[in-house]
């Protein structure tokens, strides 16, 4: 059952008197809407704290903070910053009362008192806003959950796939059945890790953030652990591993994983061929860093949206990946508490660069998208 509460619109009434709250919301009720009353702006804050809403009704007299000081707080804060708001006012010499906040979000008046007809004229507009937003977003959402559902699906008879040709590949008696097994198991590998991509943008995207399980880690073995895997599915690449300094850290060893497979394996795909890859392992700090290079370079058009999921390298997306490998990096990096940063010239090839605190807490972040 579709949960009705995601595709209600909210306004917010403000205004100290009873009667007011009660006349204005006889007034805009309606189907799809819900009402929320404040008293005060006190209460006002309380309530923008919890609730999104599409509109704000604000009566401009009230004790304690006024409404105009109310729309400054509202200004004043992120979440609420372009709320729209319509003074309620009983002189029209109160509209020359200087506001600051007319820049951030959508500013009305309505007076006193009010003119049923005017009122659902200015309102409407905001309440169509808000709920094909509404429904564009549990559109988004459905679909979201719906490829999760889909990838969770996959893994089992993949799995299944893989341990087939691992089996084949390893009693294979002639030459070409074992490459051809290999193949099918490196095309099955590779089809797995974009069922995790998805899995992980899902996640990420409905709000859950990617969590991570940190435990006593070696970095070094880690990286060593992924090259070799590559080394063995590339073995005429040249792959250098040069560590220094204490590699051990509280990090979520299997994500630590993912994202050096994801960098190792952009350096790969996308990187100068001829060229070796370098994966360099700093722990002689307090911070641990990480990075992988390889010659070549990220496309210009590429770079401004490089973190952005589905956006890099769109033009040839099918043949070389979805985009997301990324943003899946930031995600688990930032998910340790730390950064990922990125150069790429002509002269010194590209490095995607990470510093991650040497202990990370648990579910540290749930990052999302905007
Ligand atoms: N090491 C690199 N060298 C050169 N270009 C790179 C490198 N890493 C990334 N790029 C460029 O940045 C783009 C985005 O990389 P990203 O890992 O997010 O996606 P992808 O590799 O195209 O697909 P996916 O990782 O989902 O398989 C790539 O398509 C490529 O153009
Ligand atoms: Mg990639």
């Amino acid at each position: 059952m579709k949960d009705r509460s995601l595709t209600l619109v909210k306004f917010l009434l403000v205004d100290d008197l009873e009667e007011n709250l009660v006349a204005l919301e006889a007034l805009l009720r309606r189907d799809g809407l819900e009402i929320l009353k404040a008293k005060s702006g006190r209460q006002a804050l309380e309530l923008l704290l919890v609730h999104d809403v599409a509109l704000a009704l604000i009566d401009v007299h009230m004790p304690d903070i006024d409404g105009f000081e109310l729309a400054e707080l509202m200004r004043g804060t992120v979440r609420t910053r372009t709320v729209p708001i319509i003074f309620v006012t009983a002189e029209s010499s109160e509209e020359h009362r200087v506001f600051q906040g007319y820049d951030a979000g959508a500013v009305d008046f309505l007076h006193k008192p009010v003119d049923p007809r005017i009122l659902r004229h200015k309102t409407e507009t905001f309440f169509q806003l808000e709920r094909q937003r509404l429904q564009l977003a549990e559109t988004l959402r459905l679909n979201e959950t719906f490829v999760a559902a889909v990838g969770h699906d996959l893994r089992n008879p993949l799995s299944a796939i893989l341990t087939a040709a691992q089996l084949l590949e390893m009693t294979a008696t002639d030459d070409r059945t074992r490459l051809t097994a290999s193949r099918l198991r490196s095309s099955g590998k590779r089809m797995s890790a974009i069922i995790d991509d998805l899995f992980d943008l899902a996640r990420v995207r409905l709000g859950g953030g990617i969590t991570i399980e940190p435990d006593e880690t070696d970095l070094l073995a880690v990286a060593q652990r992924v090259v070799s895997e590559h080394q063995q599915a590339n073995p005429r690449r040249l792959f250098e591993v040069r560590p220094a300094g204490d590699l051990r850290g509280e990090w979520d060893h299997r994500r630590l994983e993912q994202v050096l497979s994801n960098l190792i394996g952009n350096a790969e795909r996308h990187g100068v061929t001829d060229a070796p890859i370098t994966v360099r392992l700093d722990g002689e700090h307090e911070e641990v860093a990480f990075s992988v290079h390889n010659r070549g370079t990220i496309p210009p058009d590429v770079l401004p949206a490089l973190f952005d999921p589905f956006r890099s390298g769109r033009e040839k997306a099918s043949r070389e990946g979805l985009g997301l490998g990324l943003f899946i990096v930031r995600q688990v990096i930032e998910a340790h508490g730390g950064s990922v940063d990125v150069t790429s010239t002509d002269e010194d090839g590209t490095t995607v660069g990470i510093r991650l605190p040497r202990r990370s807490k648990r579910d540290s972040t749930r990052s999302s998208l905007a």
